[in-house]
């Protein structure tokens, strides 16, 4: 969407806070011994209290409240009682909610308690690439520019991306033109960010995949050649200079 008045800018700053806040404290509540599902339903609690209802649950009907992929699992991870999560695992959790018809999304990747299969590195590069490619959005900028951005920072670390996850505009539903923010450079891609656009800018850094595929529960993405992903994601708006980060609340970067 693009913010044409206050009135949507608070719709979008509110929804905003809802899924960074929830994101936050699942973050801080994540801990070895416990299941995924129990980590979703306190997420769902939370986001609940604040009013706001799960995006992928009302727009797809996905079967949880939040994605929370785990190790080897991309993205789309369904909450279970049967994923127990433990220390060092590589932990994905993905908030997006709807809160009095504003749509807003982010998401993290973390390594939990002590660091013990190396998942540090990965993580912070995904974290510091986002950092990096928000910085350099403003209006006018090519999105290929920024997925050639991504790109370039990865391949320094020795690392890969993803090219069939993207980002995404957002605000009146989940998912809205421009469609295809890409994390690499996509020359076909002839669009620019626009000012007082949102978008939700995501890293797909991986370890060893180029392309997620769906597994048969129909929903986790894994990687095609295996290996780990990390992910974090902002919703942003786009202005002349820098952007204004409407989920800095989720304290990604702190
Ligand atoms: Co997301
Ligand atoms: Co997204």
């Amino acid at each position: 969407m693009s913010i044409n008045n206050e009135a949507e800018l608070i719709g979008m700053k509110k929804a905003s806070e809802a899924v960074a806040t929830t994101l936050r404290k699942m973050i801080d509540y994540a801990q070895p011994g416990m299941t995924t599902k129990e980590l979703d339903d306190f997420g769902n609690d939370l986001l609940k209290e604040l009013g706001a209802r799960s995006a992928p649950y009302l727009a797809y009907g996905f079967p949880g409240c939040t994605c929370i992929s785990v190790n080897n699992e991309f993205c789309h991870g369904i909450p279970t009682n049967d994923r127990v999560l433990a220390e060092g695992d590589l932990v994905n959790i993905d908030v997006s909610a709807e809160l009095n018809g504003f749509w807003s999304d982010n998401g993290a990747s973390f390594v939990l308690g002590r660091d013990i299969y190396g998942h540090g590195e990965l993580v912070e590069a995904s974290r510091t690439i986002l950092q990096k490619a928000i910085n350099n959005i403003k209006g006018g900028v090519r999105i290929s520019d920024i997925g050639g951005l991504i790109e370039t920072e990865a391949r320094k670390r020795g690392l890969k991306v993803v090219k069939n996850l993207t980002g995404h505009g957002i605000g009146r539903s989940l998912h809205e033109e421009p469609l295809d923010i890409a994390s690499y450079r996509d020359r076909f891609n002839k669009q620019r960010f626009k000012k007082n656009s949102v978008v939700a800018i995501e890293t797909f850094i991986s370890t060893d995949s180029t392309m997620a595929v769906t597994l048969s529960d129909n929903w986790t993405m894994a990687g095609n050649k295996g290996g780990f992903m990390a992910q974090h994601e902002h919703t942003i708006v786009v202005t002349d200079g820098k952007p204004l980060i409407l989920t800095a609340m989720n304290g990604i970067w702190n």
